[in-house]
């Protein structure tokens, strides 16, 4: 079998022309223009890179886009001075403090000063609580498995995972966790496996879906993928390239994605799946929370 690959950078394009007709709508129905705030703190380049196509990706979309690029050693206190500020501010819909912030800012304290109500990364307690009751409608979702779930449901051309066996593979607070409960919500029977998993190839190969979110490079091998299953691949890892000349690099997920390809039914690359899915997502969590304040039903993806 050769899998078809899941175009995440055609899925995104397709979710950020949505954000921008309900965006249209509602900065003309409702008067209301949403708006995000990124918060950086430091100067470290990948997280640079980050933030600056977030703002750009917020201005294509139409929003009112702020970005506050504070120094290394601002203190706990400031940065939190910070997100109260943009707490009160009406004109901001949703707030992205980039992770992660140096060592001697306490990261959770901060997460948990954002108001829920802006917390379009939806790591606040209150966002991680209604996800996993299953109160969803008024909840912010993580962006990255909200996209991966995108995704799956367009690969699948179905929103009821019922009688499908889903491996999450990885437990972070950011993906594998809010991944397992949302696929839970999908009628999927959920196993979420980690390093201290015994036999992790074979629980793999018992996977209708499988989700990759681990951190380390190609560690999943064609043969721990059951044929024709839908593989996403959350891992964006950079290796040394030394077939490409001296000193070059390449991305590549945690997936051996040509050995799982020969195995898989469908699967995302890397790069171009997963990763261009979670800005998009953040546009659209941000507009929701416009739509929310507005009295607005936001769009569905
Ligand atoms: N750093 C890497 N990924 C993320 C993310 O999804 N949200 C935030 N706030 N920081 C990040």
């Amino acid at each position: 079998m050769t899998a078809r690959v899941i175009d995440g950078k055609q899925t995104a394009a397709d979710v950020i022309e949505t954000v921008k007709a309900a965006t249209a709508d509602l900065v003309s129905g409702k008067a209301t223009v949403p708006g995000i705030a990124v918060v950086i703190v430091g100067e470290d380049p990948a997280s640079q890179v980050y933030v600056r196509s977030k703002g750009r990706k917020a201005e294509e979309c139409g929003f009112h886009s702020e970005t506050y690029t504070l120094p290394d050693d601002t203190s706990e206190a400031d940065l939190l001075a910070k997100v109260e500020e943009l707490n009160a501010d009406s004109r901001i819909h949703g707030i992205l403090v980039q992770l992660p912030l140096p060592g001697h800012i306490d990261e959770g304290k901060v997460i948990q000063t954002i108001a829920p109500e802006k917390d379009v990364d939806g790591f606040h307690f209150l966002n991680v609580g209604k996800l996993g009751t299953g109160e969803t409608a008024d909840a912010f979702i993580p962006c990255t498995p909200a996209g991966s779930m995108v995704l799956i449901r367009r690969a699948l051309e179905t929103d009821d995972f019922s009688g499908l066996n889903a491996v999450v593979v990885g437990r972070s607070n950011i993906v594998g966790k809010p991944m397992a409960n949302l696929l839970l919500a999908a009628n999927a029977t959920v196993t979420v496996s980690h390093s201290r998993t015994k036999d992790l190839p074979g629980l793999c190969r018992t996977a209708d879906i499988l989700i990759a979110a681990v951190g380390r490079p190609e560690m999943i091998k064609g043969d721990w993928v059951k044929p024709g299953a839908c593989v996403i691949d959350v891992g964006i890892n950079r290796i040394d390239a030394p077939e490409k000349g001296e000193g070059k690099t390449r991305l590549v997920g945690d997936v051996d994605y040509a050995g799982a390809a020969e195995f898989a039914g469908s699967i995302t690359p890397v790069p171009g799946g997963v990763g261009p899915m979670t800005i998009a997502m953040l546009m659209a969590n941000t507009l929701a929370s416009a739509c929310r304040a507005a009295g607005v039903e936001p769009p569905k993806y």
